[in-house]
């Protein structure tokens, strides 16, 4: 097996197994208490806001979603065989995106840690969004190859909420952080390097010129 196969195989596992688990851990949210988890650091004000509780539910459970549709997306057999499925698929990412990340934009502006997080969450949401629209605007306009490097662009967006949980425990624990002083940090570093590597990606595919 030649190194780029097995660098392939290697990827799309990583990306498989991660945004499944982390795609699914917005349920731990069924049931659970506001006094639990993120909501537990949010003054009552906001726990009494319909709006803010339903923008906060709306993009954590559209978000998981569209992780879970989005991975499979990339998949070439996939493509290949079962066009109507990635067809479907791509429709439910792309509406779990545009209400996860309308959404997220507005729960941006509450962030725990103050404006340097919620500048990184609502850059990533506006991100989130933009790349998310030219990869339905370019494959409206049949040009696949542009559709390919958006869609590239936009789930390495989405996967900044398995960087976020990978990064958090390693900066707390590892590192001996206080969680805010890691938050502010991570709400930037959960995604300004995956955009990076798929910038990476996309130009490591790109036709050699002679
Ligand atoms: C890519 C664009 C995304 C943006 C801009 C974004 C933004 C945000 C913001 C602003 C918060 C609230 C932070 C706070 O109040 O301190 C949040 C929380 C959360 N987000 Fe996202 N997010 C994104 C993607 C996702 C995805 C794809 C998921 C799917 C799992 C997700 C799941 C969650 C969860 C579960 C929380 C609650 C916090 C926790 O307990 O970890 N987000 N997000």
């Amino acid at each position: 097996m030649d190194i780029r196969r097995a660098q392939n195989i290697l990827g799309y596992t990583f990306m498989s197994v991660f945004a499944v688990f982390i795609g699914l851990y917005p349920l731990r949210f069924i049931g659970l208490s506001y006094s639990d988890g993120l909501l537990g650091s949010k003054p009552d004000a906001l726990l009494n806001s319909t709006l803010y509780l339903t923008g906060f539910y709306m993009h954590i459970f559209l978000g998981g979603l569209a992780l879970l549709t989005g991975f499979t997306q990339f998949f070439p057999k996939l493509r290949r065989k079962r066009l109507n499925l990635h067809r479907t698929l791509g429709k439910i990412y792309l509406i779990a995106v545009f209400l996860s990340g309308t959404a997220g934009l507005f729960i941006a502006y509450y962030a725990t840690g103050g404006w340097i997080t919620a500048i990184g969450f609502a850059a990533l949401a506006v991100l989130w969004l933009y790349t998310t629209a030219n990869a339905y605007a370019t494959i409206r306009n049949g040009l696949i190859d542009a559709h390919q490097k958006w869609m590239i662009r936009s789930y390495a967006l989405c996967f900044a909420a398995v960087s976020l949980r990978i990064y958090l425990p390693l900066f707390i624990a590892g590192f001996g952080m206080e969680f805010i002083d890691a938050y502010k940090i991570i709400a930037w570093l959960c995604w300004v390097p995956n955009i990076l590597i798929a910038e990476f990606l996309i130009v490591r595919k790109l036709p050699k010129i002679a």
